[in-house]
């Protein structure tokens, strides 16, 4: 039984828990919305300044609300790849010096895996395999968890991540940002079916269409589109638009992920990343799991979004294994989740 301090700091959010196995016993969440929601997005350098200022408080306030000493602690974690490395760094940094100090075991974790694990987290009986449907404002992916750190990325976005097709279609509508629960809490009140947008299929050079890749770009012009020629002659019906872009995201991301799981032989689909928040794609995900005879899980918001329970509990899994990385891993920009078992010695 692996009791874990994890840190996670790859974008905007400043995260410090403490795990045990599968259970939490303390989350701290610092989330910088407000530094970022002027600029109506994440300003890196911003990012890694926040980070550096409130880490310590975070690491902090986990120890005393888990009611633990470091003595308690087995192994030190923190999210080592992808993301900011800025903002990364921040991390990095604080979780080396933790383990050195307190002369522990380290381990670097991938972002996405942290994201897989909230499914671990929600729902500690779950056993690989399944398949994970990542919906961010950074990834969208399907990732088949074949078994513990191995992954096959089956599907992923070719350009905008779902998250960030929210995000820039609630502000070329001026809705605010970040857009996804803006515009979530308007299409409960449009028609879904109002304006018929695209698909965003991938076109295979054999012909035909990629069966699991997501492309979100065309989706965002099309509504483009659609505002500039609505506004020339109407006031703009935004809960129709909303509702139409929603529905048509949650339809594809669906569609592809049962598509994943019904191919692969899989009867379990988790979800995580902020717009497995999204009450449309929800929806959509559960009836076609009734239609399809498959179970899903959806985490509780809080661990969907970036967190470091996630991590932590990611970390004891590889640590209750044998695995450790070494205090010289580097943080990455990027790294493929199928290469997860690199990070370890
Ligand atoms: O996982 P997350 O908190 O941060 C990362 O991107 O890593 O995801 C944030 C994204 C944003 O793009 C936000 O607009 C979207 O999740 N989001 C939603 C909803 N809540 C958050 N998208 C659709 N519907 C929602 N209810
Ligand atoms: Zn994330």
């Amino acid at each position: 039984m692996a009791t874990i301090l994890a840190i996670e700091t790859s974008c905007d959010e400043t995260a410090v828990a403490i795990v045990k196995n599968r259970q939490v016993l303390s989350s701290i969440v610092s989330s910088q919305i407000e530094l970022h929601q002027i600029y109506g997005g994440v300003v890196p350098e911003l990012a890694s300044r926040q980070h550096l200022e409130i880490i310590n408080p975070c690491i902090d306030r986990a120890i005393s609300e888990a009611d633990l000493t470091w003595q308690n602690i087995d192994a030190i974690a923190v999210t080592c790849t992808p993301g900011l490395v800025g903002a990364l760094l921040v991390g990095m940094a604080a979780a080396k010096t933790l383990a050195m100090i307190h002369n522990k075991p380290f381990l670097g974790v991938h972002h996405l895996e942290g994201h897989i694990y909230a499914s671990y987290l929600a729902q500690p009986e779950l056993q690989p395999p399944f398949l994970c449907l990542l919906v961010s404002g950074g990834h969208t992916s399907s990732i088949y968890v074949k078994d513990y750190g191995e992954y096959k990325l089956l599907g992923s976005t070719r350009d905008d991540a779902a998250g960030e097709a929210f995000d820039k279609v609630a502000r070329l509508m001026d809705l605010g940002y970040p857009g996804g629960p803006i515009i979530d809490r308007l299409a409960q009140q449009g028609n879904p079916l109002a304006f018929p947008l695209p698909e965003g299929r991938i076109s295979l050079s054999e012909g035909g269409y990629h069966p699991y890749d997501y492309s979100f770009s065309g989706i965002k012009t099309a509504v483009l589109r659609l505002v500039e020629q609505l506004q020339e002659e109407v006031d703009l019906p935004v809960a129709d638009v909303a509702a139409s872009f929603q529905y048509t995201v949650a339809k594809v991301l669906t569609k592809r992920s049962v598509k994943c799981a019904l191919d692969y032989g899989l009867d379990t689909i988790t979800i995580g990343g902020g717009v497995a928040a999204n009450s449309g794609l929800r929806k959509h995900l559960q009836q076609a799991a009734e239609k399809h005879n498959l179970k899903i899980y959806f985490p509780p918001l809080k661990f969907c979004t970036d967190n470091a329970a996630m991590i932590a509990c990611a970390a004891a899994q590889h640590f209750n294994l044998g695995h450790t990385s070494s205090l010289d891993l580097e943080v990455r920009s990027r790294m493929p989740i199928d290469r997860v078992m690199e990070l370890y010695k």
